[in-house]
Order: C-alpha cells, then structure tokens, then sequence
C-alpha cells in the first residue's frame, strides 16, 4: 500500500466519522404535544453515507422544543404541525437529562440524531416587520414600536384594574356596568353637568344644580 493509499483511507476514516458527528440541521415539526412540550420532527436534510448514498434522515421523536422561560416567567406558543425549527443535536445523550436514562449507566452516545432538542421559527424565508416587535397570533396583534406605541388589533379583556395616565379618547360607545365618579365637569352635547340650569314653565330659568 502506498502513502497515497494510506492517506486516502486515512481521508476515507475521516469523513465517515465527521459523516456520523450530527450538529444542527433545519427540520420541521411531524407533530407536537403541548402537555410535554415535546414534538417529533422531520429533518429537511439528506443524509449523505461515505459510499454516494443519499437517505432521509429518521424521524426525531420525543424531541423537546425550547419555550422562552425564566422564573415564574414565560412565554408560549402553540407550535403546529408543519412549523419550521432548529434542531439541534446535543453533545452528549439527553437521556438523564430528559429523565429516561439512569445516572448509574451513563450513556455514551455523543452527537447523535436521537438526542435532538428544537427551537422552532426557523423558515427558510419569512417576512417580518422591519421595526416593531410583533406578537402574532393569527389574526390578532400586539405591535410595539420604537416610538412609544402599543398598537393592538383584536378584542382586549382586562381581568383587573385599568390606571391611565393620560388622555382617554373613545370612538365607539362606552357603557359603565357600576358606577361613575367625577372629579372634574361633565358635559353632554355641549352642557355642564356642573353649571346647567333648567328652563321654567312660566319664564326665566332655575339656578344650577346642588
Ligand atoms: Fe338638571
């Protein structure tokens, strides 16, 4: 065998070893359970073997989807069959961590496709506002932008009191189920409620109200 053999099955070892090393891969959710947070994906790569085969990739079940969250602090969302993800293949085997394996029997699995954990929100392409943090939940929206506006489309229910500093402008009706307290005058179609007088049946008109 000559050096060149040797270093080409030294290359040849390499890249079937590298070829068995799994990193990070787009994929997209199969299906997701919302009472474990935990989905399977489908990775949207081909597995390419060191002899020219090309496969697909098996399933990645019981892969745990990254939710936003700190404290009694979170965010979630309801992810969907279909949505695109990261799925990213851990180091080591998640199995003690997830709470399948034992931690007398370490396994000693390292950068393998069945240790696959997702962020979901990765799309080859997609279009987002360019300056405002969006949440989005189909039709409904909660737009924040850089210059001190909240813009809200949908229907808001405020379970809990409502403190405005500032001015408060209503275009559609207003009903009160409890009652009203002002501090300051109310006018109706351009009258006190403060300074009103009553006209009388025989002439003149009465004082304002007390
Ligand atoms: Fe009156």
């Amino acid at each position: 065998m000559s050096a060149n053999d040797d270093v080409q099955v030294l290359q040849d070892a390499i890249r079937i070893t590298i070829g068995e090393i799994h990193t990070s891969m787009p994929g997209r959710i199969v299906s997701f359970n919302p009472s474990t947070c935990r989905a399977t994906v489908k990775p949207m790569l081909r597995y390419h073997l060191a002899d020219g085969d090309i496969l697909d990739y098996p399933l990645i079940v019981e892969c745990p989807v990254f939710m936003p969250k700190a404290g009694n602090a979170r965010i979630t969302y309801p992810v969907r069959s279909g949505d695109g993800c990261i799925i990213i293949f851990s180091e080591r085997s998640l199995d003690e961590w997830i709470g399948f394996g034992s931690e007398n029997d370490h396994d000693p699995r390292q950068y393998d496709l069945t240790d696959g954990y997702c962020i979901v929100g990765l799309e080859p392409i997609q279009s987002i506002s360019p300056d405002n943090i969006e949440l989005i939940n189909s039709g409904t929206l909660v737009s924040v932008t850089p210059n001190n506006e909240v813009n809200i489309i949908g229907n808001v229910n405020i379970k809990g009191n409502v403190n405005v500093d500032g001015n408060y402008t209503c275009s559609g009706k207003s009903r009160m189920n409890g009652s009203i307290t002002c501090d300051g005058d109310v006018t109706a179609s351009g009258i006190s409620l403060n300074s009103h007088t009553h006209g009388c049946p025989h002439g003149g008109s009465t004082s304002g109200p007390n």
